[in-house]
């Protein structure tokens, strides 16, 4: 078994290594000439590196040699233009999926990570289930939407997809501002604070990737892999807090402030050429009505289980921004 893996460098890829690494699993990643290698300087030393991209077929096609598994985590989550999250996200994976489909004789399978963004919002009392109809807000979810049904459709040998909602823990960038702002005592909170999210934390989703190589019930289905946990912004800082140990004042904010933020962000990203996470298309994501998903197929079917808690996450979490001074 070897397997070639997209977006290595990332938050999530960089987790997904570190497992396959733990496993033993020889691996060759795919990264672009310019790549960030700071999340996987650890491996660098014995990691075989293979330079391309997933929108240069050719370079995809030489990357895929004597590959025998891809997992496919390369994706873009913020953007300039909107137009990337259909480049990247879409095209880009039809570009792995006609690869992997040019070596089907020796790839036996493809993990594709997509995202609860795929599926669209959902409650608790009705948490997204993977045989619901997938309701895209964002540009982001559609084009991840469109990516699967390029794996769905077209992926000639087996394939896996796994819909994580946020992922957080160690190396995560988006979730940093909210461990800053508590450690400044401000426990912040849009509207009515009571948007139900799920969770799962970066090693268990790297984990619930290696499982799904190779179980053989996880081949030709999709998976949301969450912790069981449900949890809200407001509730996710007061747990950093209470770990933090930091006194906090509830800094209310109207729902109109986040538009303001949204858009105000995006100025400074179209001035500075740095994409933020917080944009006018995210947006009708954080105003949706909650963001849960239930992970109960990927239980029965594989036995999987995300075993980190809330807690024992931003445990991990804090330590590591901490070590890094990152805050
Ligand atoms: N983070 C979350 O909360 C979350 C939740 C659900 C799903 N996901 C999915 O998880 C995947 C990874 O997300 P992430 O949070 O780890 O994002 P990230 O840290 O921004 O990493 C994205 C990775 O994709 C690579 N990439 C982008 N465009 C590429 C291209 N044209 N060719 C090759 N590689 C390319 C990036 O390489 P460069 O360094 O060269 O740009 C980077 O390695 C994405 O598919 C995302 O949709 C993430």
């Amino acid at each position: 078994m070897k397997v070639l893996l997209t977006g290595a460098n990332g938050f999530v890829g960089s987790h997904v290594l570190d497992s396959l690494h733990a496993h033993g699993i020889a691996t060759a990643v795919l990264l672009r000439p310019a790549a960030n290698t700071r999340f996987i300087e650890a491996h660098l030393p014995r990691l075989e590196v293979r330079i391309g991209s997933i929108g240069d077929p050719p370079s995809l096609g030489a990357a895929m040699r004597d590959i025998t598994h891809v997992v496919h985590c390369a994706g873009c989550t913020k953007a300039l233009r909107v137009s990337e999250f259909e480049e990247i996200n879409h095209v880009g994976t039809r570009h792995v999926v006609e690869a992997v489909n040019q070596q089907k004789g020796r790839i036996q399978r493809l993990v594709h990570i997509s995202s609860l963004a795929a599926g669209g919002p959902a409650t608790p009392d009705r948490p997204a289930r993977e045989n619901d109809p997938p309701n895209p807000i964002s540009e982001y979810g559609k084009s991840k939407l469109a990516g699967e049904q390029e794996v769905r459709g077209a992926c000639q040998p087996e394939h896996v997809i796994l819909r994580p909602p946020a992922v957080y823990g160690p190396r995560d960038t988006a979730f940093l501002p909210l461990f800053k702002a508590v450690k400044a005592h401000l426990l912040p909170r849009f509207g009515s604070g009571r948007m139900a999210l799920s969770l799962v934390f970066a090693k268990d989703l790297a984990e619930a990737v290696v499982t799904c190589l190779t179980h053989p019930a996880a081949a030709g289905k999709t998976f949301y892999v969450a912790s069981p946990e449900v949890t809200t912004a407001p509730a996710l800082a007061g747990e950093i807090a209470v770990q933090m140990k930091a006194w906090t004042l509830p800094l209310r904010l109207p729902v109109a402030a986040l538009w303001l933020m949204c858009c105000l962000q995006e100025a400074v990203s179209r001035l500075t050429r740095k994409p933020s996470l917080l944009s006018r298309q995210k947006h009708a994501e954080l105003r949706a009505p909650g963001w849960v998903c239930d992970p109960g197929r990927l239980r029965q079917a594989l036995g999987f289980v995300c075993v980190n808690t809330l807690k024992s996450g931003i445990t991990t979490t804090l330590a590591w921004y901490r070590q890094q001074g990152w805050l």
